[in-house]
């Protein structure tokens, strides 16, 4: 085949692509030419840890929003790749809640036996993608950053696999400017000792907050005080944690928050979220959405529709990820090598809306966990991507949000059965709050 195809990013969603045209090569079919453009010096995207906050030491800016101690915040059961099982990588089943190193080790083992690693160009950021019309190909800007060398190149298809959990969303608060300890967000969080026996404050109320301030009283932070703009989380929470409404000001190290009550605090972490952030797109191939199930534009939530030769992968909020990336991964790949025939632009942009009205429908949590299996079931129907019990895994992610209702501090302790192997995990040997020692030896001492 005589086309390129152009990844950007070596994440789990762009490792997921590289992986869905091997599997068709090794299945015997000819396949494009695979470029994947890496910034980093490894594959794993966000699970791919650096100490460094802020730049790089080529000046780029840092990816990863991943901390030291961070343990999956939901099921492996959820996540399970459906070609490649936790089994057939650890050699035995494993518990439930894995820490960041071992999720790593999954994801890179993966890829190594499929041998896609030699597609992929590290450290080379992609700098700049249009389209041009005359020739009706991509043309494609990377920089080279070890020999600091420009290059464009043309390609028939881009699949922007960039992630969207990188680039802060940073409000403003009155008087943070003259607070007198540290203020941070969420991306630059790395270790939750630096916190111990302080007082600190976290905005926001969705999965960095909840899992930050876990973290922080984990490791022995004083007191956790969760700030809200629209609800409190309103879990059976530990005695030195508070939740209060949206702050107000700060004075000095005096916090007023929206009822008038007041806390003073050593530090405060903004966990208020990240934007879709395409700096290298050009304006008409930019993807404009905010952060749900049903993103806009994306015709069956990858294809551009007003291009669909770019595809994204992974742009979506996530219950479902290394699977979904998979399932939209395998069908990018079918529409690419032709398998798969997109409709006109009329159908493809009425798809989108059906997909935000049927979102806007659910009435919660677990309709929209429905609303995200029913997806990946829908996409790995059109493809050969290893069937598996979608429905196992929503039942998972049901058990686990029962398992935080009744405590949050121990809902890692659980465990799970694999909707690939059909084994029940082990329960870890040590309970989450105990388990300081969270490296790849330890977990897999079970
Ligand atoms: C703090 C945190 C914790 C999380 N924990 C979990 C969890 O426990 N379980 C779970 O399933 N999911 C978790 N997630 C969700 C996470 O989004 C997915 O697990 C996954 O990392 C998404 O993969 P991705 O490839 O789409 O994006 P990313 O992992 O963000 O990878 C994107 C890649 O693109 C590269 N890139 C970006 N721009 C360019 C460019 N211009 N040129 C070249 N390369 C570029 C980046 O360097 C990076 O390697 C977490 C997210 C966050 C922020
Ligand atoms: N251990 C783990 O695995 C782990 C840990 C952390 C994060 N993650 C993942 O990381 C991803 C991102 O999660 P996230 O929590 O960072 O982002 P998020 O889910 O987008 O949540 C953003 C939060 O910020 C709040 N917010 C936004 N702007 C605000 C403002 N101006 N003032 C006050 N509050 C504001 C929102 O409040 P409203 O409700 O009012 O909008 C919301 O609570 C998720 O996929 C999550 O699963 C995983």
């Amino acid at each position: 085949m005589s086309k390129r195809v152009a990844v950007i990013g070596a994440g789990p969603s762009g490792l997921a692509q590289l992986r869905a045209f091997q599997s068709a090569a090794k299945a015997g079919a000819d396949i494009p030419e695979i470029v994947c453009f890496e910034k980093q010096d490894n594959w794993g995207g966000l699970w791919n840890y650096t100490w460094r906050t802020g730049l790089d030491e080529y000046g780029e800016p840092v990816h990863c929003s991943m901390y030291r101690y961070l343990w999956s915040n939901g099921p492996k059961e959820g996540l399970e790749f459906a070609d490649y099982s936790f089994e057939e990588h650890f050699g035995k089943q494993i518990a439930s809640y894995p820490p960041r190193a071992v999720l790593f080790d999954y994801i890179q083992g993966r890829v190594e036996k499929a041998d896609v690693r030699k597609w992929i160009r590290f450290r080379t950021p992609v700098r700049y993608v249009e389209w041009d019309a005359a020739t009706s190909k991509f043309k494609v800007s990377s920089h080279d950053l070890i020999n600091d060398k420009v290059k464009t190149e043309e390609f028939d298809n881009v699949v922007c696999c960039s992630g969207h959990f990188s680039t802060p969303n940073v409000p403003e608060f009155d008087g943070l400017d003259r607070f007198n300890g540290r203020v941070l967000h969420a991306h630059d969080f790395r270790d939750a000792v630096e916190f111990k026996d302080k007082d600190i404050l976290i905005i926001g109320t969705s999965y960095s907050a909840e899992d930050i301030g876990s973290q922080c009283w984990k490791y022995g932070a004083k007191s956790i005080t969760v700030s809200h703009r629209t609800a409190a989380m309103g879990y059976d929470w530990p005695d030195n944690w508070q939740e209060v409404p949206l702050l107000t000001k700060v004075e000095g190290n005096t916090c007023t928050f929206k009822d008038g009550t007041t806390k003073d605090v050593d530090a405060i972490i903004l966990c208020t979220g990240y934007q879709h952030h395409f700096p290298f797109m050009a304006e008409d191939l930019k993807l404009h959405t905010a952060n749900r199930l049903a993103t806009a534009d994306l015709y069956k939530g990858v294809a551009f529709v007003n291009n669909p030769a770019l595809f994204y992968i992974g742009m979506q909020d996530q219950w479902f990820t290394f699977n979904m990336f998979d399932a939209q991964a395998w069908w990018a790949r079918d529409v690419i090598m032709g398998r798969i025939a997109l409709p006109d632009t009329a159908a493809m942009k009425a798809d989108v809306e059906e997909r935000v009205a049927r979102e806007d429908a659910n009435e919660d949590d677990y309709a929209c966990i429905r609303y995200q299996g029913d997806y990946v079931k829908e996409l790995i129907a059109e493809t050969d991507y290893p069937s598996f019990d979608v429905d196992g895994a929503n039942e998972a992610f049901f058990q686990w949000k029962k398992h935080k209702k009744k405590d949050i501090m121990t809902f890692r302790n659980n465990s799970y059965k694999s909707v690939i192997t059909g084994t029940m995990a082990p329960v870890h040997h040590t309970p989450w709050k105990d388990a300081l020692d969270d490296s790849l030896e330890s977990y897999l001492e079970n």
